[in-house]
């Protein structure tokens, strides 16, 4: 007599993630995907140095597996969503907000922007128009408008605007303001450039001295609107080139970004950890990153990094 088959599905076997240590690290940021639909002349993520190949994918039941293991091993309680455009696995996304106490998600805007009600989605746009288009593509600035007097204004997520501010269109800062000010939106942020070793784009400040004034300028926009932008005076006066250093060290040993654990898709769809969230080749010295002075500054008075 033969023998009765059973039909046994075994659950596909899931790769364990990456060993990255044995580190605490309050804070994660992951590369959902390295596909992106635009390609701004600034971006660090396609940099030659970093793991970015739009071929190199984890299918989404390793990833929600590979990002709880590493929540638990490292203790991560909060997450920042990122690519490439995270959007592009908004499914997975939404899946993955909830594996961690805070959730957060960065987005060109173009496919929309998601309802989180709770967590905070940065949209990033990079100026007025013409000078937005310029970095972000043609037509993006008016898509990412749509995206933004599209949504429920009320749903509960808190939006941001952020201007990364570059060499090209720091002249932007106070139209960028003017225009949005008005936008059903919680609020506008100021980042700056974060430059290679030896960046040739032109678009970073050789002399820190010479950006001190486009900080000042920032400054300017919050006295005007304290309400309108998010930016902190104390941590922008951080920024200035007379003490920079001071959040930043020559090569991050003084920031505190290094102490997030940047999750980028690597080779064969694994997670690698560059040297900071900004990639592998930084040069610290000119960073431009606002939540490295803000989280010295907030550090240096005792405060905690979600009080002003
Ligand atoms: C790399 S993008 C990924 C998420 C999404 N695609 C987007 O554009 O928002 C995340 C943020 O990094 C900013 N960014 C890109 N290159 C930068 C650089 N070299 N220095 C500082 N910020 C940069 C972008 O403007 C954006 O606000
Ligand atoms: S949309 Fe974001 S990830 Fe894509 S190129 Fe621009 S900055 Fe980079
Ligand atoms: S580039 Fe900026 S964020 Fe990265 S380690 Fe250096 S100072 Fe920190």
């Amino acid at each position: 007599m033969g023998r009765a088959k059973v039909n046994v599905t075994l659950a596909p076997e899931l790769r364990e993630p990456t060993d990255f240590g044995d580190g605490h690290f309050a804070a994660g940021l992951v590369n959902v995907t390295n596909v992106c639909n635009l390609s701004c002349t600034h971006c660090f993520v396609f940099r030659a140095d970093n793991p970015n190949k739009p071929k190199d994918k984890m299918d989404d039941a390793t990833m929600l597996h590979q990002l709880e293991v590493l929540r638990d091993k490292h203790q991560i309680k909060s997450m920042l969503f990122m690519g490439g455009e995270p959007m592009i696995r908004k499914d997975l996304v939404m899946k993955a907000m909830p594996l961690f106490e805070h959730s957060s998600i960065v987005t060109n805007a173009t496919y929309g922007i998601p309802s989180v009600p709770g967590h905070l989605v940065t949209v990033s746009l990079d100026g007025p128009e013409e000078l937005s288009d310029s970095i972000r593509g043609q037509g993006v600035f008016q898509k990412v408008k749509q995206s933004v007097f599209a949504r429920d204004a009320t749903d509960g997520t808190t939006v941001i605007l952020q201007m990364t501010v570059t060499k090209q269109n720091a002249p932007g800062i106070e139209e960028f303001v003017e225009t949005v000010k008005g936008w059903p939106v919680d609020g506008i942020a100021f980042t700056f450039y974060v430059p290679t070793m030896n960046d040739q784009t032109g678009l970073g400040w050789d002399d820190l001295r010479e950006r001190d004034d486009v900080v000042r300028r920032v400054i300017a926009v919050k006295q005007k609107y304290p309400h309108i932008v998010k930016s902190n005076v104390g941590a922008l006066e951080m920024m200035f080139s007379d003490r920079s250093m001071e959040a930043t060290g020559e090569r991050g040993e003084n920031c505190g970004i290094r102490r997030m654990l940047p999750l980028y898709m690597g080779e064969g769809g694994n997670f690698e950890r560059p040297f900071c969230c900004y990639g592998n080749d930084v040069d610290c010295t000119r960073c431009g990153a606002y939540a490295v002075f803000n989280g010295h500054y907030k550090r240096s008075r005792g405060l905690r990094e979600d009080e002003d």
